[in-house]
């Protein structure tokens, strides 16, 4: 059934269409299409007739000689090939990728799904061993990418901060990395310095990712926010292209907005409103490359004139750990604060507002608000859940596992509980 779900949403990406158009397209009810795109344990959901199915693969079939003849064939070559850093299986930057390579790690991805939520098991990467060496604060970033490799049957080994690592001693990057690489198959790495998980990638063959370097990038956030985006816009009829997204807080330090709003790009006639205070502003550099690319960028700083018709509200952090010494936070306000009344005052009843978290709860930190828990626009726990099919997409490719993927899944042996958290139930229904 799963299967069944796969082939439909890697068809609707590769096609670039919506539902709506899909079953046009089909020829059967967008009502038929829901009921089979959704997830089988749920009462509602049907087996797509035989017939459907071949004829889907027929549409895609075509799809790829097309593309296939239009790229001069290049497509058939493996994705880590496609996405390699000079030439290594490496991920450093969200420039490795097309749009083509992007919807084949998403079907990875999507294959993934069922392992993630905790119905299969495969043992494919048994015996391998993963580094993940964090030399900044990290919750999910760590554990997400230490979880998604033991889903894939690895294990991990870590250190964390400078404090317990060599590097105290003054080891260099050079050091650190080749030693490493004599103990484990892959390395996760993030750092405080902008190009330093490149510095760690060019001193091994083994693949290396990076998991944030300073401001610089933090790929494998924006891929799965991306990938997020997605799955949010096949429930509500949207495509990518065309879309409205307003990125909100700390633009200039935030290397989660950097690597999302490169990724975003490659897409068709996008409008980002992008809202900070003048001294927190998105790098010259990223809104001159993503204009190039002919998309439509507003700068303000009023937050509620720039979220005003967006469809994915994407909100920031301060990063305040990165300010340089006498750098203040001046005119980030009260009014920069996400809230539930801003919301329902300007957003759409089909807005996503999602945020790559941690978000700062505490009082007068200006972040997105802890009252808009209960409201189903808000996609930040759908987001970090997509974080472990994203990152086990992410090693099966660099690892060279992803076509066994599928075929090594097991039952899993143990129950848990329908909806992980006590407010998922509000979104039941949604996927
Ligand atoms: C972010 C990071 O570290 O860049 N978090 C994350 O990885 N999900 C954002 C932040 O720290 O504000």
């Amino acid at each position: 059934m799963s299967q069944q779900q796969d082939l439909l949403r890697d068809a609707m990406r590769r096609l670039n269409l919506t539902r709506d158009a899909f079953s046009e397209r089909l020829g059967v009810r967008r009502r038929a299409l829901d009921t089979w795109l959704l997830p089988s344990e749920s009462s509602e959901s049907r087996a797509m007739p035989e017939m459907v199915g071949k004829f889907v693969a027929e549409i895609l079939q075509r799809e790829a000689l097309d593309a296939g003849s239009a790229s001069g064939g290049t497509e058939h070559r493996p994705l880590v090939q496609r996405i390699a850093a000079e030439g290594k299986p490496q991920l450093l930057s969200v420039a490795q990728f097309d749009r083509g390579s992007l919807e084949d790690l998403f079907q990875v991805a999507d294959v993934m799904q069922p392992i993630a939520r905790r119905q299969k098991v495969t043992r494919i990467l048994e015996g391998a061993v993963l580094g993940s060496l964090f030399f900044e604060a990290s919750t999910r970033t760590r554990v997400s990418f230490g979880a998604a490799f033991c889903r894939l049957g690895g294990t991990v080994c870590d250190t964390t901060g400078f404090t317990f690592s060599s590097m105290a001693k003054g080891e260099s990057i050079y050091d650190t990395s080749r030693v490493m690489s004599g103990y484990v198959d892959a390395l996760v790495v993030r750092h405080p310095e902008q190009g330093s998980v490149a510095e760690f990638a060019r001193a091994t063959n083994i693949p290396v990712i990076n998991a944030g370097d300073g401001p610089g990038e933090h790929p494998s956030q924006a891929i799965l926010d991306l990938y997020t985006i997605q799955r949010e816009f096949s429930r509500t009829g949207k495509l990518v292209d065309g879309t409205h997204v307003a990125m909100v807080g700390d633009l200039k330090y935030g290397r989660t907005v950097h690597s999302l709003i490169r990724l975003l790009s490659l897409y068709r006639g996008l409008k980002f409103t992008l809202i900070a205070p003048p001294s927190l502003e998105m790098p010259a550099y990223l809104v001159e490359l993503v204009a190039r690319n002919g998309h439509v960028i507003e700068q303000t700083s009023s937050l509620k004139q720039g979220l005003r018709g967006a469809d994915v509200v994407y909100a920031t952090r301060v990063q305040k750990e990165r300010f340089a010494a006498g750098e203040t936070m001046e005119g980030y306000t009260p009014e920069f604060q996400v809230c539930k009344a801003l919301v329902d005052s300007v957003c759409k009843p089909d807005t996503i507002l999602m945020h790559p978290l941690p978000r700062d709860g505490r009082p007068g930190a200006n972040d997105l608000s802890v009252d808009l828990n209960h409201d189903p626009r808000l996609a930040i726990f759908r987001q970090t859940d997509n974080g472990i099919p994203v990152r086990m997409a992410l090693f099966a490719v660099l690892m060279g596992v992803d076509k066994q993927v599928a075929r090594s899944m097991r039952d899993a042996g143990w129950r848990s509980p329908a909806h992980i958290g006590p407010d998922d139930a509000d979104f039941d229904g949604l996927d």
